[in-house]
C-alpha cells in the first residue's frame, strides 16, 4: 500500500516535470498498468503449439511463446555483440541492443547510440534517455514497461546519422527485435527511424505524426527527443502524437 502511493507519487510528479516540459498544456491523467503482449506469429511458426485436449483457459498466456520470444532476443543479442558487418563496429566500445520490456505493446526506435549508450551499453540513457522516459512516464507507462532499441547497435563517430549502408547492415537486428515482440505500436524517434521503418522517403517532407505500418504493425513517426532538448516549441506535437499513440491502443487520453 505504501509503496503504491510511492509510485503514484512519483508518477504524479513525472507527470508535472512532463507538462512543465510542454509549456503547460495539461496531461492530467494516466494508469501505471503494463499490459501483456498477444502471442507472437514468428513463435506460433517455430514452435507449433500441441493440440490441447481440454479446452484451454482462455487468459492463460501459454509459456512457450514468452520462452521462445526471450530466446530470440537473447540469440540476437549475442550476434550483435560480436558483429562486425558495418565500419561502425570500428569506433564501439560495445553494441547496444535494447532496454526495457520485451512483452510490450509500445516499441521506441530512435537513430543509434550515442557516448553514454555506448559507455553503459544501454539505449537513450543521456539526456535525450531522460526525456524519452519522461515522455513514456507521461503516457502512463513505467520507465521499462515499453521496449527501446535503435536503427544501428554500434555509435556512429561523432553521433553522425547512421549511412544507408550501415543501417541496411543493421536492419536483421531491428527486423528481429520487432517480429519477435510483435508490438501493437511502433513509434519513430526522428527522421532516420522513420526512414528505415519505411514511413518516408529519404529527405521526404511532412513524416511527422503520420501513421504508417509496418509488416502489419501500426508505426507512428514523430521527432526525436534530442531534437525536442534543442527545439523545446515542438513538445507540443510530439506530445500530441502520443496522445494518439494512446489512443490506437485504447487507453485513456490525458
Ligand atoms: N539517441 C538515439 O537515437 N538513441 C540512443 O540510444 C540515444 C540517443
Ligand atoms: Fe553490426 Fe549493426 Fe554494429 Fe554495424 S552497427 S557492426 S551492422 S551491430
Amino acid at each position: 500500500m505504501e509503496d503504491e502511493r510511492q509510485a503514484l507519487l512519483e508518477a504524479a510528479q513525472e507527470l508535472l516535470r512532463w507538462e512543465e516540459e510542454l509549456g503547460g498544456i495539461g496531461v492530467p491523467s494516466f494508469e501505471l498498468e503494463a499490459r501483456p503482449a498477444e502471442p507472437l506469429a514468428v513463435e506460433r511458426q517455430l514452435v507449433p503449439a500441441p493440440k490441447p485436449r481440454v479446452e484451454p483457459v482462455p487468459a492463460a498466456e501459454p509459456a512457450a511463446p514468452n520462452e521462445g520470444r526471450a530466446h530470440l532476443l537473447r540469440v540476437l543479442q549475442e550476434k550483435a555483440a560480436a558483429c562486425t558487418a558495418c565500419v561502425l563496429h570500428e569506433g564501439r566500445n560495445q553494441s547496444v541492443f535494447a532496454r526495457g520490456n520485451p512483452k510490450t505493446d509500445l516499441v521506441f526506435v530512435g537513430e543509434g547510440p550515442g557516448y553514454h549508450e555506448d559507455q553503459q551499453g544501454l539505449p537513450f540513457v543521456g539526456n535525450a534517455g531522460a526525456l524519452l522516459d519522461r515522455m513514456v512516464t507521461a503516457m502512463g507507462y513505467p520507465r521499462d514497461g515499453v521496449y527501446i532499441c535503435n536503427v544501428v547497435k554500434c555509435r556512429p563517430p561523432q553521433n553522425r546519422t547512421p549511412k544507408p549502408e550501415e543501417a541496411g547492415s543493421c536492419k536483421p537486428f531491428l527486423t528481429g527485435q520487432l517480429d519477435a515482440i510483435r508490438p501493437r505500436v511502433i513509434v519513430a524517434l526522428g527522421r532516420c527511424a522513420a526512414e528505415n521503418l519505411g514511413q518516408v522517403e529519404p529527405g521526404g517532407r511532412g513524416w511527422r505524426g503520420r501513421w504508417g505500418t509496418y509488416e502489419g504493425i501500426d508505426v507512428m513517426s514523430t521527432y526525436h527527443p534530442a531534437f525536442l532538448l534543442r527545439s523545446p516549441q515542438f513538445k507540443k506535437p510530439v506530445w500530441q502524437d502520443l496522445k494518439n499513440v494512446l489512443r490506437k491502443l485504447g487507453k485513456p487520453i490525458p
